[in-house]
């Protein structure tokens, strides 16, 4: 299924589920009993994407402020590195996948210009309403589309992106090598991806400073502000579990992707990642 996203039409019809399913040419039996990791626990692999849903749609209110709490801000430089990485230009097609609520579809949405077109792409419907209210308020939806859509399964073209960014996001997919392989099928020839993502701390004494904040600060801050510890335990689990920066490189190259880099920032708590498709 191939879509070509219009940046006119930002209406609700824009954020339909596609229907996957027949993509699906696995055994059911065998797919069923497959387990696989959310944060610490092992659950069947068929869960795994309504957990996640679970988790977003508890915190997709108050993700913005939990993100400047839980980061001391630090996110926006973060950010900030990536947009400068992507060498976008006027006119280029971008997508921002698990784009959740757009940070980085507003800049980019600056950097394209009426010409260009900036696909923010989310599964989770909580998220990219909040993303579109947030854009919509700052005065920018000329240039942006919406579609609801699962990183394994893009529902666009084959070459049509000159930039994809997922930012935070891959480490809650399912089946990460699959939408790696996703992600390089709609990028265009020459095309760049940038994956910034929670990676494996460089020190020793970082990564105990990192372990100790994380497991008791992260889900206390969830209590309070959300309510709810354990979506920011899950958090702080899938940080852990997601494949180094190493691993994360491999997988990239794997999928297609050449010149694989990566940088690390503030230590490695975060790495960038970028590829290319010849
Ligand atoms: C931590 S948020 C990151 C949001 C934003 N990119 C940022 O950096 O602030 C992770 C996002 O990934 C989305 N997500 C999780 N699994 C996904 C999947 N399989 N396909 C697409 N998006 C997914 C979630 O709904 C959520 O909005």
């Amino acid at each position: 299924m191939s879509q070509t996203p219009d940046k006119h039409d930002n209406t609700q019809q824009d954020c339909s589920v596609p229907n996957f399913s027949a993509q699906n040419s696995r055994n059911p039996d065998q797919e069923n009993q497959e387990q696989i990791d959310f944060g610490f626990r092992q659950i069947p692999k068929q869960e795994k994407v309504k957990r996640v849903e679970d988790v977003f749609n508890s915190v997709a209110e108050k993700y913005d402020v939990m993100n400047d709490l839980m980061s001391f801000g630090i996110h926006r430089l973060w950010k900030k590195i990536t947009i400068e990485s992507s060498s976008v230009r006027k006119g280029q097609k971008v997508l921002d996948l698990a784009g959740g609520t757009g940070d980085l579809t507003a800049k980019f949405s600056n950097l394209v210009g009426d010409e260009g077109l900036v696909v923010l792409a989310d599964i989770n419907d909580a998220m990219l309403k909040m993303g579109r209210n947030k854009l919509r308020d700052k005065g920018l939806f000329k240039n942006i589309a919406y579609v609801q859509a699962n990183a394994e399964a893009l529902p666009f073209a084959d070459n049509y992106f000159d930039c994809i960014t997922i930012s935070f996001g891959l480490r809650n997919v399912t089946d990460k090598a699959k939408a790696l392989r996703s992600m390089w099928r709609v990028l265009k020839p020459g095309g760049r991806l940038l994956v910034l993502e929670f990676s494996k701390p460089e020190y020793k004494l970082l990564s105990k400073a990192y372990d100790l904040y994380s497991f008791t600060m992260l889900p206390l801050m969830g209590k309070l502000v959300v309510d709810d510890s354990d979506s920011y335990r899950y958090l702080a689990e899938s940080i852990r579990m997601m494949p180094d920066q190493k691993r994360l490189k491999q997988m990239m190259e794997e999928a297609g992707f050449v010149d694989v880099s990566y940088h690390n920032m503030t230590g490695g708590i975060v790495a960038l990642h970028t590829g290319f498709k010849f």
